[in-house]
């Protein structure tokens, strides 16, 4: 563009966003009903309000309500005073408390009610929110699931204007024991003391239900630090003054003391500050791992993904527990240097019940350590037959009766060091494992006389069950199993103890535990079902059952059983405990129909 063409434009857009001002009047207190395709509205109360707007929408539209202002009394109980938002089928979509966070977000098809309360006490209160009907004409694609150490987020279209009535949510993740930094390079989006219109919103944790660290609009730059390793970034557009929207760059950092260390299935990962390593007198680029060769991933942050096996790393068995050593050496060139003597040394210890993360830092003489949990990654996984070639992918897995199911456990690490032992496995009819459960074997002793484990090699261990004995007629089964990972070179590992009687119910020479649940097993339908056919009636296997059941002869019931999940990545008793908290993303405030 040219000077003159710019300066046209800009004296444009000066004039233009003079011009569209936006002033939204107070929304009546009322029983009042909207059918416009979308509405600002501003809500003014006080005491002893009782106020309901029908949003009245086609059916076939989602309808989006953004709430960017609450302000209800804050002595006020929520059973007193709340805005609540009904869906015409689906009844409560969400109640706003005074204690809520001002941003929230529901859609729900078709009409929506938005009900005031207020209580007796004087104050006077705000809130604000939009709605409109999303269309495949302004449904903007955009946001996502972010993971990695660093990258850039902008708005859509940026550096050009972004769409009216556009709405995106990002979840970024970045390693255990970092935290992410967020700076903008730009915020441009319609400017408001209140940030009502448009605005970034910004939340400290995986979901929009987390608490707000930031929200922002107009014409600024910002730099914001999450405590945890996940932020949710949500950018909300209205229908007038679209601006040019926002850039920012996000990097993982340390939580604290500059370095951070932690152990996942596949390999660790060791992030440093890199003003700290800058202060140390060294740039990323003269970092290395024992081996050399092995550099870091990225510089800003300086991250190392070290994996389990290669790059220097140094295994080690003492006491049935393993631990995975690597040092990060700055590189010097040889010659004399005045700068500090420095190394990591960065150690993933596998024990009975957990992973330990451990870093030592030595500098000259100063030694820093930190430690920390993780697990390694355990799958499992039905196969046809036992050459255990190709697992089942096949969902439901339908066998006959009397066949044998063959399962295998896998190890997903690098290390080939490693073997598996199916310690516990049991069947339950309900997914919690409340009911009466049926042993297939425990602590290493077949409780099944169809339980048979093959002998299990590097990263695996592999059994099988026929006829599946269980004394219950419900139509679904779970199934539970632990499996102990042990090192190959260590002979007295739990792995090498076979069963063990309740006199020896010595664990403490398991590497560690991982817990992994299957299911639901389903009974398979009696021979007839094959003529039933191709609609697949769930409901009808369920049915069946009871002829299964009773044309068996034994007093045991033998059940032929179709398994619907083939592939399910174990969870480990620690993992269980660490796990992500919220690992299908984001979620707004409370839409029912995501
Ligand atoms: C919201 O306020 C109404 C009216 O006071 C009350 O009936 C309702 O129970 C409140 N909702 C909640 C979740 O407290």
């Amino acid at each position: 563009m040219s000077p003159a063409g710019t300066l046209l434009a800009l004296l444009f857009f000066a004039t233009f966003s003079l011009a569209q001002e936006k002033v939204v009047p107070a929304a009546a207190c009322a029983d009042i009903s909207y059918t416009d395709v979308y509405k600002p509205v501003q809500i003014l109360a006080n005491a002893d309000s009782d106020c309901t707007w029908n949003i009245l929408r086609p059916s076939s539209e989602k309808t989006r309500v953004v709430f960017s202002v609450l302000d209800l009394n804050p002595s006020a109980d929520c059973s007193q005073e709340n805005i609540t938002l009904l869906d015409e089928n689906l009844g409560e979509l969400g109640v706003l408390c005074p204690n809520s966070q001002r941003i929230a977000v529901f859609e729900s098809p078709g009409n929506v009610y938005v009900k005031l309360h207020t209580a007796s006490t004087t104050y006077d209160r705000h809130a604000y929110f939009l709605y409109y009907s999303v269309t495949p004409a302004n449904d903007v694609q955009c946001g996502g699931h972010l993971n990695g150490i660093s990258g850039t987020i902008s708005s859509p279209n940026y550096p050009q204007r972004h769409d009216h009535f556009t709405f995106c949510v990002w979840n970024l993740e970045v390693p255990k024991n970092t935290k992410v930094k967020l700076s903008f390079s730009e915020i441009f989006v319609e400017p408001d003391a209140a940030c009502r219109f448009d605005f970034i919103a910004l939340f400290d944790g995986p979901s929009t239900d987390s608490n707000i660290l930031d929200i922002l609009c107009g014409r600024t730059v910002a730099e914001v630090e999450t405590t945890s390793n996940s932020l949710t970034l949500m950018f909300s557009a209205d229908y007038a003054n679209s601006y040019y929207g926002f850039s920012t760059t996000y990097t993982a950092l340390p939580q604290s003391n500059n370095s951070s260390l932690a152990c996942s299935g596949e390999s660790f990962t060791v992030v440093f500050d890199s003003d700290y390593i800058a202060a140390l007198g060294y740039s990323g680029n003269e970092l290395t791992l024992a081996d050399a060769s092995c550099t870091p991933k990225s510089l800003n942050p300086i991250v190392f993904e070290v994996p389990y096996w290669g790059c220097g790393t140094v295994k080690k068995v003492e006491d049935h527990t393993v631990y995975y050593t690597n040092t990060i050496y700055l590189q010097t060139s040889g010659v004399i240097t005045r700068r500090k003597q420095v190394k990591f040394i960065v150690t993933c210890e596998l024990d009975s019940d957990s992973t330990v993360e451990i870093m030592y830092l030595t500098e000259d003489d100063i030694i820093h350590n930190q430690q920390e949990i993780g697990n390694y990654d355990v799958s499992l996984a039905f196969y046809p037959t036992q050459d255990f070639i190709s697992p089942v992918q096949d969902s439901p897995y339908y066998i006959e009766l009397n066949n044998t199911l063959f399962l295998q456990a896998t190890v997903n690490s690098q290390d080939p060091g490693l073997t598996l032992f199916v310690e516990t496995c049991f069947a339950s009819p309900t997914a919690n494992f409340q009911s009466p459960t049926y042993d297939l074997v425990r602590r290493g002793c077949a409780k099944d006389d169809t339980y048979h484990d093959f002998p299990s090699g590097n990263g695996f261990a592999r059994f099988s069950f026929s006829a599946f004995k269980f004394l219950y007629t419900h139509t679904s089964v779970y199934l539970q199993c632990q499996v102990v990972v042990c090192d190959t070179s260590d002979s007295g590992s739990r792995c090498n103890q076979g069963c063990i009687t309740r006199q020896r119910r010595d664990l403490g020479s398991s590497v560690w535990k991982a817990n992994a649940v299957l299911g639901p097993i389903r009974l398979k339908r009696h021979s007839e079902s094959e003529t039933a056919g191709s609609e697949g009636e769930k409901t009808e296997d369920v049915v069946k059952t009871e002829d299964v059941v009773k044309t068996d002869q034994s007093s045991l019931y033998v059940l032929g059983i179709s398994v619907l999940v083939v592939n399910v990545v174990i969870a480990a008793l620690v993992l269980m405990r660490y796990a992500r908290k919220n690992p299908t993303g984001y979620r707004y405030h409370s839409v029912a129909t995501q």
